[in-house]
């Protein structure tokens, strides 16, 4: 169960131990970590679990798939290079430490 360490917006940090059969999004409701919405459950369809990812993962998180991609034009914080939609990315046991930072709007 690797540690995932949640930024929210206002700085604060929670370090969630999670496990590898979910998602970054699912962890995160679960821990009750502010700010991730999560609309429609996962299904890539509202743009409201967009997270910004450690750079230093990149290796373990994987690419945005095409329609994430699309739907990351959609969001409402400024989207960056460190964007994913979090529902999309799965925990893998290499994720050991990895800082994913909750955006100031969703
Ligand atoms: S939960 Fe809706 S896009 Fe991730």
């Amino acid at each position: 169960m690797p540690t995932i360490i949640f930024v929210a917006a206002d700085g604060t940090t929670r370090e969630v131990a999670a496990a590898t059969d979910q998602s970054i999004m699912e962890v995160a409701l679960g821990a009750g970590v502010p700010g991730i919405v999560a609309e429609c459950n996962g299904a890539a369809a509202c743009a409201t679990c967009h997270c910004y990812f450690d750079p230093a993962y990149v290796g373990h998180i994987g690419e945005a798939g095409e329609h994430e991609n699309e739907m990351l034009d959609f969001t409402a914080s400024e989207r960056t290079a460190d964007s994913r939609l979090s529902c999309q990315v799965r925990i893998v046991a290499a994720m050991e430490g990895m800082t994913v930072r909750v955006p100031s709007a969703q």
